[in-house]
């Protein structure tokens, strides 16, 4: 199943890390550590083999993607041979980056990104593309009455107004021009009515959002412990320290609230009530795309008795993130290919803020998936409608 990767921000660090490792995992120089569709439980004929994926993606940058895989290989995110030993494979991926949209209306622009989906698609025989949103995260949007429904919105997008957010542009595009979506960003893509109807009239699966790949991993793992030993939890407060060009971007108090929302929502939907606390974002320049985030809990046990647990995660945002990229494009893929439309709730495992799923829980989630590749794998089960 030749599967197109549409990347939007393609030569930022999550995407230039999943295309170094895509392009690795194909030639055989790298194994696939982090990559979950490899474990025993996932791994099967319904995905799309690594050789399989096609990489294309826009970026309003214009840095070559050997630049910024080079600038990668210095700071220690990747390493250094697979930079050195794949120029070819890098350039042929650079061939297919676009610059971001111009035109006088959104509505031009969405269908200057429409024709580049569909000639990448036909120029590479593709069965289908899955467009992952890896951009930078935007503020939440103010709202439109062209959100709440396909007509509205086609006669707000002819018009002069911004009416969408760069993220729910891209991601109106990727309906029109028939491709599966997953968001790993916590901006807003295709979480508006309009888009979401028009999702479900096309048919598509789309899967979201914000990657679950430090702090909130470990949360979801943690949350559901204390709710189960009926342990009450006080407060919880962490501060995370990144650099990077995410980093640069949550230093923007708007997209920071939009993160630090996105965060938050594990605890309370897992607990049941929202402890004291919260997390607290800053950007720090030297640490690149390093990431420390610091938690404290405390807790109250039998009889009221008060402990406190603490723990420091020193993760790589990008080689945490990456290998989820490739898994989400290779089961968005699959499902899209078993007739699933509307949102993925199954995909739920890889999301901070996960659409349709019905819990946190980082094992309930797993369960949910393994569930849902085994069905993939076996030719599925007949139920492939996941709109609401
Ligand atoms: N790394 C992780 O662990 C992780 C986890 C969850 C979510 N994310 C999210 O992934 C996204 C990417 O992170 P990153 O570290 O690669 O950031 P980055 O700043 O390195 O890359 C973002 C890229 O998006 C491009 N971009 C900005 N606006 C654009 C537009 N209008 N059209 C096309 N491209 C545009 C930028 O030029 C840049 O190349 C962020 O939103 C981040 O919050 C990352």
């Amino acid at each position: 199943m030749r599967t197109g990767v549409w990347l939007v921000g393609a030569r930022g660090s999550v995407a230039t890390t999943s295309i170094v490792g895509g392009l690795a995992l194909r030639a055989g120089l790298a194994g696939p550590t982090g990559c979950v569709t490899e474990l025993p439980e996932l791994r099967g004929p319904a995905l799309p083999s690594f050789a399989d994926l096609v990489f294309g993606g826009h970026d309003l940058a214009t840095t070559p993607l050997s630049k910024r895989a080079e600038a990668l290989a210095d700071a220690g995110v990747i390493p250094w041979r697979l930079v050195a030993a794949l120029p070819d494979e890098l350039n042929a991926v650079e061939q297919e980056l676009r610059p971001a949209p111009v035109g006088a209306t959104q509505a031009h622009r969405a269908d200057a990104v429409v024709r580049d989906l569909t000639s990448f698609r036909e120029r590479h025989h593709l069965d289908r593309v899955v467009v992952v949103n890896v951009s930078a995260t935007e503020p939440a949007p103010e709202p439109h009455p062209g959100h709440a429904d396909p007509a509205a919105l086609r006669a707000a997008l002819a018009g002069p107004d911004e009416v969408l957010p760069v993220s729910s542009l891209y991601a109106y595009a990727a309906v029109l021009a028939g491709c599966p979506y997953v968001d790993f960003t916590p901006s807003t893509g295709l979480r508006l009515p309009a888009l979401a109807a028009l999702a479900e009239e096309a048919r598509l699966p789309y899967a979201g959002h914000d990657g679950k790949t430090g702090e909130t991993l470990v949360k979801s793992v943690l949350a559901p412990m204390f709710a189960m030993r009926n342990l009450a939890v006080r407060s919880w407060s962490g501060v995370n320290l990144l650099g990077g060009g995410d980093g640069a971007t949550l230093a923007d108090p708007a997209a920071n609230a939009a993160k630090v929302q996105s965060k938050q929502r594990v605890l309370g939907e897992t607990l049941g009530y929202v402890p004291q606390g919260g997390t607290r974002i800053e950007y720090v320049e030297d640490l690149g795309d390093f990431k420390t985030a610091w938690d404290l809990i405390t807790f109250a046990g039998f009889l009221g008795t008060g402990m406190r647990m603490e723990f420091t995660w020193h993760g790589c945002d990008s080689a945490l993130a990456a290998p989820l990229v490739l898994d989400l494009a290779r089961l968005t893929a699959a499902a899209h290919a078993a007739g699933h439309a509307g949102p993925l709730a199954e995909l739920g495992f890889f999301f901070k803020d996960p659409l349709g799923s019905p819990t946190h829980s980082l094992g309930e989630q797993w369960a949910r998936l393994s569930d849902f590749t085994r069905q993939l794998h076996a030719g599925g089960d007949g139920v492939h409608d996941n709109v609401g």
